[in-house]
């Protein structure tokens, strides 16, 4: 008997307020060109002062429910992709149990930066496999735009805030769900791309520091690899992939993976334009949207990658 994580609902919510690239601060001396060319955004969502990551996770997991035809009492795992979560403990993933009612199973959150619901997705997966658990919500959740410095032009014109999740249920003997999933770290990257706060260094939450450039370089490198060595994993050939369904950190970097994929960009779902980068929220953010608007369709094959701080990063190959 083989079990297999299906996913059978997925959901998603941004805030309210979005500001596009004309409405940013004009201490910041950028452009809407300048932004376009470099990153392919337009604009991103801007969690309101009292609407914390939990809330948002909260909003997309009932979503994500409801299309899947579940109870959250059906719920017996949930794991969090976040590194912006509410508090620093307990877990995020253990404040959206108890406000969805679920008093069974467990919850915690995965730190992979902007990979994580990549590695949340993988996770769960295995715990689904080997019988852990029935019924897993994996979401993506984050508020990127309270961690940036406004100061900074060069990251603060990147992120935004939003939230997607998925729900997955083991089920037999079924060719539908996750194939494989494949995750990668290199601590080497580590001050290349972080935040410079914590509770163990200077007991503040900081802000976000990139070297650009560097990550830009890494980022291409590591998604062709990726991208290649999943394929090789599970015997798939590019042909066969339906859709890529990637990070949103940047446009260029989006396009350079399609390209040695060989895959035209109809096959890419973009959603960075009007999101931004929502770090771990930002695969699920995209997947939802092309479920929702019917271009990803029952039994197709999907391939999702991310890059991240840390460096961390990976891929998911799954047949809805
Ligand atoms: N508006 C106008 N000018 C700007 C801005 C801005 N927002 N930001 C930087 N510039 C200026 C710089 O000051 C610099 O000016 P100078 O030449 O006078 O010194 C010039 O533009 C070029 O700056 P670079 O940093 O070299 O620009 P680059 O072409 O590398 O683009 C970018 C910057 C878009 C950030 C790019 O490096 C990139 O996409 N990197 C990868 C980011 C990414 O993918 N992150 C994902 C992971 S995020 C996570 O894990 C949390």
């Amino acid at each position: 008997m083989t079990l297999r994580s299906v996913v059978c609902g997925t959901g998603s919510y941004l805030p309210q307020k979005c500001l596009t690239n004309y409405e940013l601060p004009a201490h910041l001396e950028t452009s809407h060109e300048w932004i376009m060319e470099r990153t392919g955004i337009a604009a991103r969502h801007i969690a309101a002062p009292n609407e914390t990551t939990s809330a948002l996770a909260v909003k997309a997991a009932l979503k994500a429910l409801e299309a899947a035809g579940m109870d959250p009492q059906d719920i017996d795992l949930i794991i969090l992709g976040t590194c912006t979560p509410d508090n620093t403990f307990p877990s995020t993933a253990t404040l959206i149990q108890s406000r969805l009612g679920i008093h069974k199973g467990f919850a915690f959150d995965v730190n992979a930066a902007c990979s994580g619901f990549v590695f949340a997705l993988a996770t769960a997966d295995n715990y689904l496999k080997n019988g852990m658990a029935t019924k897993a919500l994996v979401i993506g959740a984050e508020t990127m735009t309270r961690i940036v410095d406004w100061k900074d032009r060069t990251t603060a014109v990147l992120f935004g805030d939003g939230a997607g999740a998925v729900v997955l249920e083991a089920q037999k003997d079924t060719d539908r769900g996750i194939i494989g999933s494949l995750l990668r770290t290199d601590g080497q990257g580590y001050d290349q791309l972080y935040v410079t706060g914590g509770p163990s260094t200077t007991q503040t939450a900081g802000t976000i520091y990139m070297n650009g450039r560097d990550v830009f370089k890494n980022a291409v490198h590591c998604l062709e690899e990726a991208v290649e060595d999943i394929l090789k994993l599970y015997h798939t050939d590019q042909s066969e992939i339906d859709w890529l369904v990637p990070h949103q950190a940047n446009k260029r970097i989006i396009d350079a993976t399609a390209k040695k994929l060989n895959l035209s960009d109809e096959k890419v779902v973009h959603t960075g334009s009007l999101h931004a980068n929502t770090s771990a929220a930002s695969i699920p953010l995209a997947l939802d949207t092309a479920v929702r608007d019917g271009r990803i369709k029952p039994g197709q094959l999907i391939l999702c990658e991310a890059f991240a701080g840390g460096y961390a990063w990976g891929s998911n190959l799954i047949r809805m």
